[in-house]
């Protein structure tokens, strides 16, 4: 009964060379992403740090492309806000690091983006029966938040499965974005198990070539 989804592709910054970020997301467009995933990590929620709400203003000037923000930050309130307001899209957080689920979700929504909500490797899923309204995109790790360049953890797929059957059963438009160890020769089964949206960061922007990686997983999904 699943419609087909056009499948969309989102390099990961985080492997992207941060002395050139402006260049990074334009080469990375150019090769073909759908959007650019920014991965906001606080040296608290997770052990690194990356870059914070100017880092992503000052990147809007770059691209067009939706600029799709995952928050490894604790507490998410006031940060969720000034993505907003730095030209996110899309705000996602992990349901752990907010006191108040419901209210983050609004509060987003509230700045006119989407929300969403991150589940780590060992994360159920239940809070999304009570919230899943408010939810415009679901994210299920396939590795342990923090670092790039992790292998894929199997027991996402069967989380993916869940998550598209609590999707399809809520009758709203929701994307079910994987995150975490996607390679142009796994996406394939990440894509069967229900996922439209694709985070890869080490496979895209550690090769010379983006659009060669972007193309084989292309293919790979086709
Ligand atoms: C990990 C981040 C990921 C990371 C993925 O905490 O959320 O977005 O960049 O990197 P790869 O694709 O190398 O696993
Ligand atoms: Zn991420």
């Amino acid at each position: 009964m699943s419609t087909p989804r056009r499948h969309r592709i989102a390099p990961s910054l985080l492997s992207a060379d941060f002395a050139r970020l402006g260049d990074e997301v334009k080469a990375v467009v150019d090769a073909g992403a759908d959007w650019i995933h920014f991965d906001v990590m606080d040296n608290h929620y997770v052990p690194n740090l990356t870059f914070g709400p100017m880092v992503c203003h000052a990147l809007r000037r770059h691209t067009t492309v939706p600029i799709d923000v995952h928050l490894m930050v604790h507490p998410v309130d006031a940060l969720a806000q000034a993505f907003c307001q730095a030209g996110a899209d899309l705000v996602s957080f992990h349901p752990d690091a907010s006191t108040h689920v419901d209210r983050t979700l609004q509060l987003i929504r509230a700045e006119g983006r989407h929300a969403g909500l991150v589940f780590n490797p060992a994360t159920p899923l239940d809070v999304l029966e009570w919230v899943i309204d408010k939810v415009d995109l679901v994210l299920v790790m396939s590795v342990n938040p923090g670092f790039g360049g992790q292998s894929f953890i199997d027991s996402a797929l069967r989380k993916l499965e869940r998550a598209r059957r609590i999707i399809d059963a809520s009758g709203r438009d929701i994307r079910l974005e994987v995150d975490g160890g996607i390679k142009p020769d796994n996406i394939r089964r990440a894509a069967d198990a229900g996922a439209d949206t694709f985070v890869a960061g080490s496979a895209i922007f550690g090769q010379p070539d983006y659009k060669a990686v972007i193309d084989a997983m292309r293919r790979a999904l086709a």
